[in-house]
């Protein structure tokens, strides 16, 4: 008789700072909308965020496990500090290099990594169980970026947690430089540009999992064509929903999406008005939830 064996699987998403409450709240909120029966991990960094913070986190309910991982911070290197600061503009991403803690989490037979920036639109599941042949810890499997399709954009991946890829991954980091000076210039440069050296393997996933749409280039007739099957927005750049809504790209997309709507982020407001959280002393929804965050704004208050 064939062994049972019971898999473990996590979804793990990343806050380093309050500044992204709302977007790490957004997206369990979706998750949880879409039905999804797989925990919800959050990797933290406890000493970047105030107490309230930690209170309305843990009250949520959102997270089955919240990993403090401040020992365990990865800051990009001074050398790679002027291509994150000049040549992607985000200076703000100097810790995203903390995401490869991600292959340290052994509970977990496969993971799928969300940055906090991302909402869901259907049930997603299924990515912990499609995959022609075992995943294997040198493989990952995610999207193509916007901006150059060759690359993978590492907002969402699935992967196998290894302590052996980590630790590579930590060597190499200690031996190269990120491209990009964070995460997704060094993990391309890992599992896709020098694959072969390194043995590792990039799987491309279909990019309705990983839609980013507030680029400055966009493929309008396709958006059209595989609207009803995007799984997984990515509000990538700067401009979050949160944080300033009143920046509005092409108002095509609100109306391909929300009909009267006159913004592309309606879609993760909509998701965000829809919370509530309840710790001992107040309930938190939405202006509350931004005061929190240190994202209000007057336009959100009037
Ligand atoms: C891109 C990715 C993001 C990553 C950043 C830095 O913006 O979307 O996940 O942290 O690049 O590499
Ligand atoms: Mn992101």
């Amino acid at each position: 008789m064939a062994e049972k064996t019971t898999r473990k699987f996590a979804y793990v998403t990343l806050l380093l700072n309050s500044g992204y409450l709302p977007g790490s709240l957004a997206l369990a909120k979706s998750l949880r909308d879409s039905g999804s029966t797989i925990p919800l991990i959050l990797l933290l960094s406890k000493s970047n965020i105030p107490f309230e913070t930690y209170n309305i986190l843990t009250s949520s309910g959102y997270f089955e496990r919240i990993i403090n991982i401040d020992s365990d911070l990865i800051a990009s290197k001074a050398e790679e500090r002027y291509q994150l600061d000049e040549y992607l503009k985000r200076s703000d991403l100097h810790l995203a290099m903390s995401k490869l803690n991600v292959w340290r989490l052994m509970d977990y037979d496969r993971i799928v990594y969300l940055d906090s920036d991302m909402l869901v639109r259907g049930n997603i599941d299924h990515l912990f169980n499609d995959h022609e042949q075992e995943l294997k810890p040198t493989d990952i499997i995610a999207a193509s970026d916007s901006g150059w399709p060759d690359i993978f954009n590492s907002g969402l991946f699935i992967i196998k947690p290894s302590i052996e890829v980590f630790e590579k991954l930590h060597t190499f980091h200690r031996e190269n430089n990120s491209f990009d000076g964070a995460d997704q210039g060094l993990l391309n440069e890992f599992f896709n540009l020098r694959g072969t050296e390194t043995g590792c393997h990039w799987y491309r996933l279909p990019f309705t999992y990983n839609c980013t749409l507030n680029s400055n280039y966009e493929y309008l007739p396709a958006l059209i064509r595989f609207k009803d099957e995007i799984k997984v927005f990515h509000f990538i750049g700067l401009n979050k929903p949160w944080k300033n809504y009143n920046f509005c790209f092409n108002p095509t997309y609100a109306k391909i999406f929300n009909g009267e709507q006159d913004n592309l982020y309606a879609l993760w407001w909509n998701t965000f008005q829809s919370i509530q959280i309840d710790t001992a002393s107040t309930s938190y929804t939405g202006i509350r939830l931004l005061e929190a965050s240190e994202n209000l704004q007057r336009s959100f208050a009037d």
